[in-house]
């Protein structure tokens, strides 16, 4: 089921150089951060480590991702929401975006109610280059192989699939109100707002030259493909199971071997087989509503929602696409029930022709009943396909001179 062959090749150095990395102090990109009219000096650029083994693209995609300049009211990046320490996901059930202090589930709103928690769960960012991987047959779209690290142009994001491409993917949180935009701006006018920002700092426009070409504008386009291109170095492919796979046979623990058998004997595979433990369609499982989100939430239509990735699952609980079920135990419980959590998804049961809704998907309730031995087997062998050697580094400084991921550091109680 796995080209892994042709990846191991490309995926090793990679790897190796992000231990490299995390080893090394981080320079400071530039030492001239917050000073928009400063000197750029390319030797300090590429005395950072980073820009020293990236490609120029990757280096400005990685402070674009760090950077709250990219939000409304400046606090908010990407990395706010999709941070190292959680695997490049948020640790909440909901996140929670601009107008707010704090990391993970220590973030709170500091709007005093006026911006509301954004309706789901964060996926990790982490081989989000791979989304789609294996299941493009007859959709026209690109098959895993050797060289080929990214699915491309019709790759599905978000839980509901309805953006195709990480560099289209890239300008929806800028433009979404609870997310990066806040009230300050509207939805047509925020990409507007941003470019121009970038335009002001020189160092910017030092960079997009560097990646684009001397003389390329800033544009909402280039400043997607920027941020893709630093999405596509995070990869985290170097699990035990992939060294079992690769024939080091003790990788995996017996349990994690039971594991894997059972995970296929209980059909699990069914929806999340191949290279990336998903199939990239869209399902219905009835998944309980978040009580804090004040509409159904439908997903892609008849509350179906994508298979997720399970690679890396063990870090990026909460689980589901609105975080409602915590733990992984809890998981495999909501598939031994197969039943329906949702008032507007007809029970698995469910005699009557209650035509008026959505339907559990037929694969879903076909998982058989597991014993907690066999569940147990299985949550070890989803521990096995984590990868834990992914880039952790983080940015001293953005171009900006705003804090590196927002408003992500002060202290606070926790909370929703
Ligand atoms: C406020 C938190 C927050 C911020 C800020 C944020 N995201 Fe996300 N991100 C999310 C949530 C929540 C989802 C899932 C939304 C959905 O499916 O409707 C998501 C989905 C994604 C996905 C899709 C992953 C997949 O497998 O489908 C990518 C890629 C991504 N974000 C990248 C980014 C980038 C790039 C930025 C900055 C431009 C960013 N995010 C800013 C919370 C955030
Ligand atoms: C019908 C297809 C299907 C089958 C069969 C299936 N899953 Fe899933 N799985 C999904 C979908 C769809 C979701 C997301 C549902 C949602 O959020 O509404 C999901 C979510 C998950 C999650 C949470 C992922 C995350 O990032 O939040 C885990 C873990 C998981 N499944 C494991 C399993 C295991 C283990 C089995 C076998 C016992 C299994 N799945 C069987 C489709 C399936």
């Amino acid at each position: 089921m796995l080209t892994r062959s042709g990846f191991s090749g490309l995926l090793h150095p990679f790897q190796a150089c992000w231990i490299a990395l995390l080893s090394l102090i981080v320079l400071p990109f530039n030492q001239a951060d917050g000073q928009a009219g400063a000197t750029l000096d390319p030797d300090v650029i590429a005395a950072d480590n980073y820009a020293s083994t990236h490609k120029p693209m990757e280096v400005l995609g990685r402070l674009l991702f760090w950077d709250p300049i990219l939000s409304g009211d400046r606090d908010t990046a990407c990395a706010t929401c999709h941070h190292p320490d959680y695997a490049y996901a948020d640790g909440r059930a909901l996140s929670r975006g601009t107008g707010a202090s704090g990391l993970g589930p220590a973030r709170t709103d500091t709007s005093e109610g006026r911006i509301p928690l954004v309706r789901r769960n964060a996926p990790t960012v982490l081989n989000t280059a791979l989304n789609g991987m294996g299941s493009f047959s007859g959709q026209g779209g690109a098959q895993p192989g050797p060289g080929r690290m990214s699915t491309g142009p019709r790759a599905p994001m978000f839980w509901d699939h309805r953006v195709r491409s990480l560099a289209l993917q890239a300008l929806e949180p800028i433009k979404a109100f609870e997310e990066m935009r806040g009230p300050s701006h509207t939805a047509e006018e925020i990409l507007d707002v941003v470019v121009s920002r970038l335009q002001e700092i020189p160092q910017y426009r030092y960079l997009f030259d560097e990646a684009f070409g001397a003389g390329s504008a800033i544009t909402t386009t280039r400043l997607g493909e920027a941020i893709a291109a630093f999405e596509k170095t995070l990869i985290a492919m170097d699990s035990p199971y992939d060294r079992f796979l690769r024939g080091q046979t003790d990788a995996l623990t017996e349990q994690q071997q039971r594991g894997l058998k059972t995970f296929g004997n209980m059909r699990c595979d069914s929806c999340h087989g191949g290279t990336m433990f998903s199939d990239y369609a869209l399902h219905t499982e009835g998944v309980g509503e978040h009580p804090l989100v004040a509409e159904a939430d439908a997903g892609a239509g008849s509350f179906n929602f994508r298979s997720p990735t399970l690679r890396n699952i063990a870090l990026t609980a909460p689980y589901m696409h609105n975080g409602t079920i915590e733990t992984l135990e809890e998981v495999l419980h909501f598939y031994n029930e197969g039943e329906s959590r949702n008032p507007n998804v007809a029970k698995a049961g469910d005699g009557q022709n209650r035509a008026n809704l959505a339907r559990l998907d037929a694969s879903f309730i076909d998982v058989p009943r597991m014993s907690d031995a066999e569940m147990a087997d299985i949550i070890a062998f989803l521990e096995s396909l984590t990868d834990p050697a992914f880039d952790k580094s983080i940015p001293a400084s953005v171009p900006s001179g705003l804090p590196p991921g927002g408003s992500i550091t002060s202290a606070s109680t926790g909370g929703q």
